[in-house]
């Protein structure tokens, strides 16, 4: 029922608006001053204001100007009602925003017609503001989602959840958002999962609805996605067995707004005003900004897991004819990461050099096997073929770019800090970082297990000839910094090696 403040301070005026209002159900509020009209105006929902001019105390052009000056009292359409309609008076009401004017006495039906007139406008009005309004939300929305995306770490339950924070109705917001919000979700299982927000004075409620709502009305039975809005006296709502279903749930039903596709629902409730199909859309959008995030997100994922897949399979194949086989690739993959981990270099590139570390010794595929497999001292020629698994192996890999951590690995990867080390014999800050971590790595895997020219070792003899040396090797082949890190860590390079990682 639209609810008309009435100012006046005359009670019998009043009395004589009322005849006329009450009738035609409309609801009369009553002010018989200026300072009380605001005050109604601020406290309760005022749809259109009905304001004497002559008043003790501020008059009604100053009530006017007021109104209409201030934010927070939104559009009201104000209706002047005076005897005093001169030019002069009328040009003051324009000028402090009046819509109409209307002389005493007042004529029936002549009010009649410019309130219904004037309560359509405030509905268009209302209507645009709240379209504006939303357009201004989804564009907010749209920003935050792109930016903050991180397919490795998106999780669509979280942005479920803001999306709804968005949408709901806060106390900063516009009162007519949605009061009620609730998710459903069907799982692998076939079972199904509701959540309901209720929008509260001081926060937003999260609970579990633990009757689980028919599957069958709730989600969509075929590809194309429910979008659907309901108001109170609508006969599709009155008829929706949907609708009463959520009654059955104890969740009050007066408008609906509805997204549903075969396994997502989204249903906005008692949005403080009818719902248009402009609520459809921009609920419909918000929705569909998540679920193609959630795909996007999930086939970057598996794109990634191919890659490294690939990655480890191409490791692999080098390992055939080696004598590290099993699981050194791996291990030596996961001491790279321990150590970049220690040494703080970015987490990106830790994981890159966890996968990408498996490709170290790739180039051994163009080693004849009698080599790699010979148990004997290798002759000088032999061992001169044998060095060059690193340039082979850097081939092999190409220049790609997401690949140069694998190629700066498997070129550098037995060059020594002191200089000692193939194919270049570069030192120190020459050896890319990568290098010198997987130097280090690489040696603690060959020391723990059995060569045919020595034994397996274990952990605390693998320490001690890393860090003290053992004449074949020494301390200064590794980064400084490196072994610093390996000293603080290596009980974790047990684990690995016990295959606890
Ligand atoms: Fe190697
Ligand atoms: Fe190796």
């Amino acid at each position: 029922m639209p609810r008309i403040l009435c100012v006046d301070d005359e009670p019998l005026n009043i009395s004589l608006l009322q005849a006329i209002l009450l009738p035609r159900r409309y609801e009369v509020i009553p002010a018989s001053n200026g300072l009380e009209a605001l005050e109604k105006i601020r406290t309760e929902h005022i749809d259109i204001c009905l304001l004497d001019v002559m008043m003790p105390g501020i008059d009604g052009f100053e009530v006017c100007r007021r109104i209409k000056s201030e934010e927070e009292f939104g559009n009201i359409p104000v209706i002047m009602i005076t005897a005093l309609f001169d030019k002069e008076n009328r040009i003051r009401g324009i000028e402090s925003g009046a819509e109409d004017f209307i002389s005493k006495p007042v004529d029936a039906a002549e009010l009649l017609a410019r309130v219904k007139m004037l309560l359509h406008v405030k509905e268009l009005n209302d209507r645009l503001k709240s379209a504006y309004h939303n357009i201004a939300k989804l564009s907010v929305f749209g920003e935050q989602i792109i930016s903050n995306f991180d397919p490795a770490t998106f999780d669509f339950s979280e942005k479920i959840d803001s999306i709804v924070h968005q949408i709901i109705r806060s106390k900063l917001d516009i009162s007519d958002s949605p009061q009620i919000v609730v998710i459903g979700m069907l799982d692998q299982t076939g079972g199904s999962q509701w959540v309901r927000y209720d929008s509260t004075d001081k926060d937003i409620d999260r609970s579990t609805i633990r009757t689980n709502l028919n599957q069958k009305l709730a989600f969509s039975d075929n590809n194309a996605p429910i979008v659907v809005f309901y108001n109170e006296d609508d006969p599709d709502m009155t008829a929706s067995t949907f609708v009463e279903e959520l009654k059955n749930q104890q969740i009050p039903v007066t408008n609906i707004v509805r997204y549903s596709n075969d396994s997502f629902s989204l249903i906005a409730l008692n949005y403080g005003r009818k719902v248009t199909t402009h609520d459809a859309t921009v609920l419909n959008s918000v929705v569909m900004q998540s679920l193609f995030l959630r795909s996007l997100a999930a086939q970057i994922r598996d794109t990634e897991s191919a890659f490294e897949y690939t990655v480890l399979a191409l490791a692999r194949a080098s390992e055939a004819n080696d004598e590290d086989t099993g699981d050194h690739i791996l291990r030596v993959g996961n001491y790279c990461a321990l150590l970049a981990r220690q040494l703080k270099l970015p987490d990106e590139l830790v994981k890159t050099i966890r996968i990408q570390a498996t490709l170290h010794d790739v180039g051994k595929i163009h080693i004849s096997p009698a080599i790699l497999k010979k148990p004997d001292k290798l002759t000088d020629d032999e061992w001169r073929e044998m060095k060059l698994h690193t340039i082979h192996g850097s081939k092999i890999i190409g220049e790609h770019s997401r690949m140069t951590t694998a190629d700066r690995i498997a070129i550098s990867h037995h060059e020594r800090y002191d200089g000692s080390g193939y194919p270049y014999g570069l030192s120190g800050e020459q050896i890319p970082i990568e290098g010198r971590i997987l130097n280090l790595a690489d040696q603690y895997d060959a020391l723990r297990n059995a060569r045919c020219y020595k034994p397996a070792f274990d952990h605390e003899t693998t320490c001690r000839i890393i860090l003290e040396g053992d004449g074949r090797t020494l301390p200064q082949h590794f980064d400084p910094e490196v072994l610093a890190a390996f000293k603080e860590i290596h009980r974790s390079f047990a684990d690995v090696f016990e295959g606890q990682f």
